[in-house]
């Protein structure tokens, strides 16, 4: 088997979340009279809370009414309260099925991600003991492109970079695996990303790539 190892990103490939970021992004960006739409949404993927603040401001003149944290916290908050309503319903069938034949396949899984709340998440979707390994937003000093977040995840899995394979939704994510000298499987937003060893136009091609390496 070429792959003994997955990493998954979560905002965007395991769950929807993607989209609660954006809305409340949304709601900072439009208390600061900031432009914000999609195509500014889309860098945000990936990068950590902070940096996100940063790449908002980049088209916002004027001096900030408050601090930053006010605004990272605040967007924390909002994106919070959207998240406590999520269940394990929320759990696409497609990426519930997915990660069930790969876990009988054997194959070891993890989660890589830049987010701060990515267990909260996890247990929200009934998946807080399926993957061997998190590495998350609490783990790691840099966010995505840096490869430390896929690195920790294959050093705690015990593989190595060259056996694993990395779902992303991110340019960011794409370039921190191309980082850790991992393969990459692009999907969302970055399915036609150029750098990406494969496209994935759902989730579930994941298995015919896989099939086609276990050769
Ligand atoms: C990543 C998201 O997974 O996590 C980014 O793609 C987000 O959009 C980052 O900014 C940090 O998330 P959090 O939950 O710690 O604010
Ligand atoms: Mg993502």
């Amino acid at each position: 088997m070429k792959y003994q190892g997955i990493i998954f990103d979560l905002d965007g490939v395991i769950s929807h979340t993607d989209q609660f970021h954006f809305k409340s992004w949304k709601t900072i960006a439009d208390e600061l009279g900031a432009p914000f739409d999609e195509e500014i949404n889309h860098q945000l993927r990936g990068v950590s809370r902070e940096e996100s603040l940063e790449i908002i401001l980049q088209s916002y003149a004027k001096e900030l009414p408050r601090s930053k944290a006010y605004y990272t916290e605040k967007k924390n908050q909002e994106y919070r309260r959207l998240l406590s309503a999520m269940t394990p319903e929320d759990l696409e069938p497609e990426v519930k099925t997915t990660l069930d034949i790969l876990r009988q396949k054997g194959y070891k899984m993890a989660v890589g991600s830049s987010s701060k709340n990515a267990r909260l998440i996890l247990e929200k979707l009934g998946l807080a003991n399926f993957f061997e390994v998190v590495v998350d937003g609490n783990d790691i000093e840099q966010s995505k492109p840096h490869p430390e977040v896929f690195l920790k995840a294959c050093e705690r899995l015990g593989i190595a970079p060259q056996q694993c394979l990395v779902i992303e939704d991110a340019k960011a994510g794409i370039e921190s695996a191309i980082a850790a000298n991992m393969d990459c499987a692009s999907f969302g937003d970055a399915a036609r990303h150029p750098r990406a060893n494969y496209h994935l136009k759902r989730i579930t091609d994941l298995l015919e790539v896989l099939k086609e390496k276990e050769q």
